[in-house]
């Protein structure tokens, strides 16, 4: 066991924060948390405890959806829609790691990064290309930090450089899945069954990824009713579906195994009933639905009715991996929508956009993502004394590193207990 005192502030629920002033939070050996308190009980007065002063301590960030390959592209190519951004920008990109050594050079950038973010979790689309996305879970591994990678399926309308066949992506799965058993037996880097979305994945692709979710009991991520015209192709290419949703539940990636979808900006009532059916988690992805001008989730109307809902980067088409600006931009979106609707739609609060970044994504991963007993031990501990420079509340100070704050504050990181120390790249 082992005692941190610090100022706590964590989000259990998203209707407000959970905040202790210099409390403690008690880390068993097996880097679950033990309990947090106001003061310290005497039954754990005979364990280390180190004191970290007055900064404050919050759960590890989580990243639902992030493409890795897209790395380079971070803060371009940002002046078209999704489908002409993809054919001109993001697939010449994501060819290139056919090559094992320019995957190496931009994955160690890319797995820094999310260290220096303070994202302990994430869910990452790698590419098409088996070894690259087995070398980005190896450095995973190396890192400590904890992931979903996805190696994608693509298989029509995309162009030959960079697509596979259904049999090259299912064995990719399954040799992954594999080989993570071996090298990462705890699941802290897991695989996730990744079809890219409907345009780009034939019928059969998508019948056997569903089919090697099941009998693998993987977890599915893809893209969901993001953009006008991308809706409109997946219409006429699949005429006999209700809705674009209803695609992937034929075929067994919908909810059938835990699943996560991306955007959802445009999704219709049925879509939204499907979705919520099967509980299927939405990944608000707030920067990219800006940033490619697909319009903007509106992810109150998705909280009030019951879905779940978490936050992702979705870099490159978000144009920064910092959790804090996807944070800030699913306040500035959803205030947006409240203007539009004459204060009709409520905007998120701080600890709502704070608990989609945290409690919500952490659930995805199991018992993580706020300091309740028994969730594994994920934590950022955070200097902001430049900031609060008068006197606020421990409240106030989070909401101002939210705005101000980036990952020089972060000192210190810890994924499932253990502190992770600064990877190489
Ligand atoms: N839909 C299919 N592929 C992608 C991608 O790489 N990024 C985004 N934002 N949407 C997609
Ligand atoms: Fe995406």
């Amino acid at each position: 066991m082992k005692i941190y005192r610090a100022n706590l502030i964590d989000t259990p629920t998203k209707d407000a924060f959970r905040v202790l002033e210099h409390g403690y939070l008690a880390v068993e050996d097996n880097g679950t948390i033990h309990g947090i308190y106001a003061s310290l009980p005497d039954e754990l007065r005979m364990f280390p405890l180190e004191d970290l002063g007055d900064q404050m301590m919050i759960p590890g960030f989580c990243d639902m959806h992030v493409h890795a390959p897209q790395y380079r592209n971070m803060g371009l190519a940002l002046d078209l829609e999704l489908l002409p951004w993809l054919n001109t920008y993001t697939f010449p990109e994501e060819a290139k790691f056919s090559d094992p050594a320019y995957a190496e050079r931009i994955y160690r950038r890319f797995v820094h990064e999310l260290w220096m973010q303070g994202t302990m979790r994430s869910v990452v689309f790698a590419t098409v290309h088996y070894p690259a996305t087995r070398l980005l879970a190896d450095l995973f591994i190396e890192s400590g930090l904890s992931t979903m990678i996805g190696q994608v399926g693509m298989n029509r309308n995309c162009p030959e450089y960079l697509s596979n066949t259904t049999e090259q992506v299912v064995k990719g799965i399954a040799d992954l899945h594999n080989y993570l058993q071996q090298q990462s037996p705890d699941g802290r880097v897991r695989t996730i069954v990744t079809p890219r979305f409907v345009p780009t994945c034939s019928n059969d692709m998508l019948q056997a990824m569903g089919q090697v979710a099941k009998e693998l009991n993987l977890g599915v991520q893809s893209h969901l009713s993001e953009n006008k015209a991308e809706i409109a192709w997946v219409k006429e290419l699949e005429p006999t579906s209700t809705c674009y949703g209803d695609v992937y539940r034929q075929f067994g990636l919908f909810g059938q195994q835990p699943t996560l979808m991306a955007h959802c900006v445009h999704s219709s009532e049925d879509e939204l009933d499907l979705i919520q059916r099967n509980h299927v988690t939405i990944v608000h992805c707030p920067m990219s639905n800006m940033n490619i001008a697909s319009g903007m989730a509106p992810i109150r109307t998705y909280l009030d009715r019951g879905i779940e809902v978490a936050l992702g980067t979705d870099v490159a088409a978000g144009h920064n991996m910092s959790m804090l600006r996807a944070i800030q931009y699913a306040i500035q979106v959803s205030k947006y929508h409240y203007g539009e609707s004459a204060g009709q739609t409520r905007f998120l609060s701080q600890s709502e956009a704070f608990y989609l970044a945290t409690t919500a994504g952490g659930k995805y991963f199991g018992q993580v993502g706020c300091f309740n007993p028994g969730y594994e031990f994920d934590a950022l501990v955070i200097d902001d004394h430049y900031l609060n420079f008068d006197h606020y509340t421990l409240e106030e100070r989070l909401e101002r590193y939210f705005y101000l704050g980036d990952d020089r504050d972060i000192k210190r990181r810890f994924c499932r207990g253990k502190e992770l120390c600064e990877p190489q790249y």
